[in-house]
């Protein structure tokens, strides 16, 4: 054995089938029919969305690592040398690779995706470029509580959250997302987060809508895997992509749209679709600086400092937990 295979360290807490086939059953018995964008990422859909940001259109991930990128000594100021890089959602690694390089003496990399294959493939490659770092990986959904190693949440951390990913919730889930992140740290900790911001309709509609259709391939998957994970027999050519700007309150939506009349059968139970029902896939909330300032002060965080690309499509944001009432009181 060498003497750094404790390096790498993977724990599989992934949703089970059951879990998936109640939020679905869920999902689909609301109205208007819908299902969390989460289910997005089997290993076909993490491939997919990969592609989706390698597509012309889609301008957050591109936007996103050029901030990155130049923003090494700011990171270095800001983020305690000692602190354990907490990442929600990794994907590739992409993201993960420029920010280690900037943090390199943050050597303890702990990161959360709901994505097994995804995360094992993203860690190995880090783990090669990174020799003297510590890798966790937690094959889990983070929006259940998830207890990292004892040792690991000792020190400080820096959560992070690339991607805009926040944008996936209603700006009340956001806030208690965020709330419940910040309740469980303290003002030596820290928060990245990527956040999309507002624009023109015609750019962010372009982004959802790409001329390849691998957005569409993407959307679609989801019935795909239902199918195969859930005893389900969506039709998946009986249903159209369509994302939509709604300018108010500032958001991407993402459906599904039944072709024709039909009943779909999940897990034994039946649903009925009407001619061109919507069933609602993802939403991606769009903010400006100001609406994002506002949402992270309600969700307990003040903002430190914001980022955005030279054409300002999109902003990267630090902040740091508010002290809480327990901590004021310790003073
Ligand atoms: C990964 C949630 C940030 O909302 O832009 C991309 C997902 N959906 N194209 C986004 C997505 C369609 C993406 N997030």
């Amino acid at each position: 054995m060498r003497p750094n295979d404790y390096r790498i360290q993977l724990i599989d807490r992934q949703p089970t089938r059951q879990d998936i086939v109640r939020e679905v059953l869920t999902g689909l018995s609301q109205s208007p029919k819908q299902l969390p964008p989460k289910l997005f990422y089997d290993n076909i859909g993490s491939d997919l969305f990969e592609a989706i940001t390698r597509q012309p259109e889609y301008y957050l991930t591109r936007a996103e690592l050029a901030i990155l990128a130049r923003i090494g000594d700011d990171l270095q100021r800001l983020v305690d040398p000692n602190a354990t890089i907490v990442e929600l959602g990794s994907g590739s690694g992409e993201k993960t690779r420029e920010l280690l390089h900037h943090l390199s003496r943050s050597a303890v990399y702990a990161a959360i995706d709901i994505s097994a294959e995804a995360l094992a493939a993203a860690l190995t490659t880090l783990g090669e470029e990174f020799p003297d770092h510590r890798f966790i990986g937690l094959a889990a959904d983070y929006l259940r509580p998830v207890a990292l190693p004892a040792d690991v949440s000792e020190r400080p951390q820096v959560v992070v959250f690339f991607g805009s990913t926040l944008g996936n919730f209603e700006p009340f889930d956001a806030v208690r997302f965020l709330r419940r992140w910040a309740d469980s740290l303290t003002p030596r900790d820290g928060l990245l987060i990527g956040i999309d911001l507002k624009k023109d309709r015609e750019r962010l509609t372009r982004a959802y809508n790409d001329a390849q259709g691998v957005t569409a391939a993407f959307n679609r998957n989801v019935l795909t895997r239902i199918n195969r994970e859930c005893r389900a027999d969506f039709d998946i050519d009986g249903f159209d992509h369509e994302a939509v700007y709604q300018s108010v309150p500032g958001r991407i939506a993402m459906f599904l749209i039944s072709r024709r009349s039909h009943t779909v059968t999940v897990a034994g139970q039946p649903f009925a679709f009407a001619a061109g029902e919507r069933l609602l896939t993802e939403y991606s909330y769009k903010y400006t600086i100001a609406e994002f300032h506002a949402l992270a002060d309600r969700a307990g965080w003040t903002p430190v400092h914001v980022w955005t690309d030279p054409e300002n499509l999109f902003g990267l944001h630090y902040l740091r937990p508010q002290a809480s009432r327990a901590t004021l009181s310790q003073v």
